[in-house]
């Protein structure tokens, strides 16, 4: 089975991936967002301890007020839904804070490939390490102070606008030895 699937496909999934800022407005499928965040807890994490929770986000007052508090988050008006992936220091390897936000990077970047592979446009916006941010995303969501909103992520349909950027540099490359 493994062997059936096509590499070509999978690596086209992650060159074709960009953010998308740009939104037709319409909904996010409850699925599709499930989806997502099964993709998420799909991520490799230190010692396997998948120090992540996440919050998805359909309500448009929500949505908008999350983009009133949010200054590099304004596509959230536009999005038809967000998912804030968020770090649990507490369940993370050795309770490392550390380990935390890298473990849930990788999830969200398995969000992102996976909504580019559903025809969904999305954009990894900052919350850590900006506590302001952070904190403002705590309050509206109702996250408890012991867990590190990581990012929010508004999702929805593509206007097509926002495309790939090559970013291969061969000097970043090396062979052997630095
Ligand atoms: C840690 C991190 C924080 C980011 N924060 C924001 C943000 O707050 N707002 C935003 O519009 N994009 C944000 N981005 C998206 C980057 O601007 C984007 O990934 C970069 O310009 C490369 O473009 P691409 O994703 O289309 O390849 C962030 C990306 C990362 C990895």
């Amino acid at each position: 089975m493994e062997g059936k699937r096509n590499p070509d496909q999978a690596i086209a999934l992650i060159l074709e991936r960009k953010s998308v800022r740009s939104f037709t407005g319409e909904a996010v499928a409850r699925a599709d967002l499930e989806t997502l965040m099964k993709a998420g807890m799909a991520a490799p994490s230190a010692r396997n301890r998948q120090p992540w929770e996440f919050v998805a986000v359909t309500d448009r007052p929500t949505l908008d007020l999350l983009a009133d508090g949010l200054p590099y988050a304004k596509m959230l008006y536009q999005a038809g839904a967000a998912i804030v992936v968020c770090a649990v220091v507490e369940k993370a390897h050795d309770r490392l804070p550390e380990y935390a936000v890298i473990d849930t990077c990788a999830a969200t970047e398995n969000i992102l490939l996976a909504a580019e592979a559903l025809g969904l446009g999305a954009v990894w916006t900052a919350l850590y390490p900006r506590t302001e941010r952070m904190e403002y995303a705590r309050r509206v969501l109702r996250i408890p102070d012991s867990v590190l909103p990581l990012c929010a992520i508004p999702i929805g349909c593509p206007t097509g606008e926002d495309r790939p950027k090559d970013k291969f540099r061969r000097e970043n490359i090396h062979w052997e030895t630095w």
